[in-house]
């Protein structure tokens, strides 16, 4: 089943998607696998030059120049889908910072983490939604983190500086994605937080295993195929339940 098949966009008739953080890891793939599949792709890079490299993807990708911290992002993003109907946005884009002790803990890398993981994509999400409402069924993907999950942070209880900001970071969005999950399913639109896995990428752990290529091609599928009452909220790329 396809349950972003149906919606146009004022361009050619292909359904169409928003991916956050396209520039590179992930989001690059996402962006790419999503072309593949026919979706006329909005991809939001911070640098013109990241741009560039993504028009190579193909007529069907449209880069935004922005940042998802910036508030003026929705409104770049919104004159891009016009008056097309938005069938999946993926919130993308992420932030590392490395582990600290408290006493090294800078407070802005922790409100970068939250910013950049929840407030941006909820005011993201805010700008769109009558975009996705012009869907007859959209998605809304939160790229969480098993970090931000209590139940996997909690079994990591050894000493030593932990990833304050970016564990707070991922527990903000995972909360802000069931609030609008429990939300929005009264207007059809589906939305999830996903785990996608220990990445080969700039952020990815050393001993990351997974290509983003694959995580991508994963999910993408996931997304597509899915039923959409079978998608848990909190779900690994397979798509089996993620504890919280
Ligand atoms: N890698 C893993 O093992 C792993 C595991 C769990 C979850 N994740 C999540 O997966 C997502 C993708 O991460 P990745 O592994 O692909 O990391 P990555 O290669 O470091 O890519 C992160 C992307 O996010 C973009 N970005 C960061 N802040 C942004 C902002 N304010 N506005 C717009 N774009 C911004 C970066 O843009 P620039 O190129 O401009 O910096 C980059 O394109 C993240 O949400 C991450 O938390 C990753």
């Amino acid at each position: 089943m396809i349950p972003v098949g149906d919606e146009t966009t004022q361009d050619g008739g292909e359904p169409m998607a928003i991916v956050t953080g396209a520039a590179r890891g992930l989001g690059f793939h996402l962006a790419d696998e999503l072309a593949c599949h026919g979706f006329r792709t909005v991809c939001v890079v911070r640098n013109p030059s990241d741009a560039v490299r993504l028009r190579e993807l193909g007529h069907l990708v449209r880069p935004v120049v922005g940042d998802v911290t910036d508030v003026a992002v929705g409104r770049s993003v919104a004159r891009n889908v016009g008056g097309g109907a938005v069938g999946l946005l993926i919130h993308n884009a992420g932030v590392g910072h490395p582990p600290r002790r408290l006493r090294e803990l800078g407070v802005d890398d922790v409100l970068d983490s939250f910013v950049t993981h929840c407030l941006g994509p909820l005011r993201l999400t805010q700008a769109l939604l009558p975009a996705l409402r012009r869907s007859p069924c959209a998605t809304v993907v939160h790229v969480s983190s098993r970090w931000g999950s209590f139940a996997a942070a909690a079994e990591d209880d050894g000493p030593g500086g932990k990833h304050y900001a970016y564990r707070i970071g991922k527990a903000a969005q995972n909360m802000m994605s069931l609030c609008l999950r429990q939300e929005l399913a009264g207007l059809g639109i589906r939305v999830v937080a996903v785990h996608p896995g220990a990445l080969r990428t700039a952020m990815g752990a050393p001993d990351a295993q997974d290509a983003p290529s694959t995580a991508a091609a994963d999910l993408v599928r996931l997304l597509l195929t899915d039923p959409r009452e079978g998608l848990p909220p909190f779900t690994a790329r397979a798509g089996d339940p993620h504890p919280w």
